[in-house]
């Protein structure tokens, strides 16, 4: 362990490929622009091909080095293909955000077996995916790695009606990342995982926004008021704590879970 690394080195992600899946726009788009800055070379991998490529214009007009590949994490054979893409378009694969996620509300008198199979299919199968071909490509370069979960609040604490599948599903994310992490620690792998708040993001507000009901509003005040900080979360508040994770400020953490929320569980 060297001691004398000049703090700019040690958020330096030069050289450095990473993938961050879901990045086309909220959370993903934030990370994206915070990797690029830090001199990552960045593949943006997102279901939604058109805001992929819009978002990656948009960061290469800020002078940053990023790309973007359709993929639906969900789908083994997306999922490999994308991995082995990645690895030509970007160079290798040092960090890898699993960021992609869905998060519909349905109480549980009406949520289907289909219903509750999406949202682990999104949120925990794709992790698996990601990481699974991910950390295979990291093996075989020898060179360690780093990945980073982005779970919930919810994974610790049940969120709110209707959100019992989403809230299980990142409970597995937080389970895998632990799990993952003393698994791959020999080969210089770190895995980590985040629990944002609320964050305002475009799916949030797509939830929460005035053609919603009342109750969803009122519920949403009333989870404000018991944020610490007083303020809903942005999408850099999380960016900058994946920084973190991802460059060597944080080489000696893993399989650690880092809950970004402005203090709600405390309060
Ligand atoms: N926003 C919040 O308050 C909040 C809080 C806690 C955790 N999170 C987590 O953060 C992540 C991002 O949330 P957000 O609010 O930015 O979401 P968002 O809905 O604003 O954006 C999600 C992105 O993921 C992409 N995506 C969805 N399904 C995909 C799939 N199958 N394959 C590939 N890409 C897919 C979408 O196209 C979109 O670009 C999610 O995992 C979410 O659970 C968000």
């Amino acid at each position: 362990m060297q001691e004398n690394i000049p703090l700019k080195e040690l958020i330096n992600l030069n050289g450095k490929g990473a993938i961050i899946t879901g990045g086309a726009m909220g959370l993903g788009l934030a990370i994206s622009r915070r990797l690029a800055e830090a001199g990552a070379k960045v593949l943006i991998a997102d279901l939604n091909a058109s805001e992929a490529r819009n978002a990656s214009a948009e960061l290469n007009s800020l002078g940053y080095d990023t790309k973007f590949i359709e993929c639906n994490v969900s789908r083994e054979e997306d999922v490999k293909e994308m991995i082995s893409d990645a690895a030509k378009i970007i160079g290798s694969i040092d960090i890898l955000v699993n960021n992609a996620g869905i998060y519909p509300r349905k109480p549980l008198e009406e949520m289907t077996g289909k219903d509750f199979e999406q949202v682990i299919s999104v949120n925990l199968m794709g992790t698996f995916l990601c990481s699974r071909y991910a950390i295979k490509e990291m093996i075989e370069k020898q060179q360690g790695g780093c990945i980073i979960n982005i779970a919930s609040i919810g994974a610790v604490h049940p969120s709110s009606t209707g959100m019992s599948a989403y809230d299980a599903s990142k409970g597995g994310v937080l389970m895998l990342t632990k799990s993952m992490a003393q698994e791959v620690g020999s080969h210089g792998i770190r895995v980590n995982a985040i629990a944002p708040g609320v964050v305002k993001t475009r799916g949030v507000l797509s939830q929460t926004g005035a053609s919603q009901d009342r109750t969803q509003l009122r519920e949403l005040k009333s989870f404000i008021s018991r944020i610490a900080l007083g303020r809903m979360g942005d999408a850099d508040d999380i960016a900058r704590v994946v920084l973190f994770l991802a460059s060597d400020l944080s080489c000696y953490v893993t399989g650690d879970l880092i809950v970004a929320d402005g203090g709600y569980l405390v309060s």
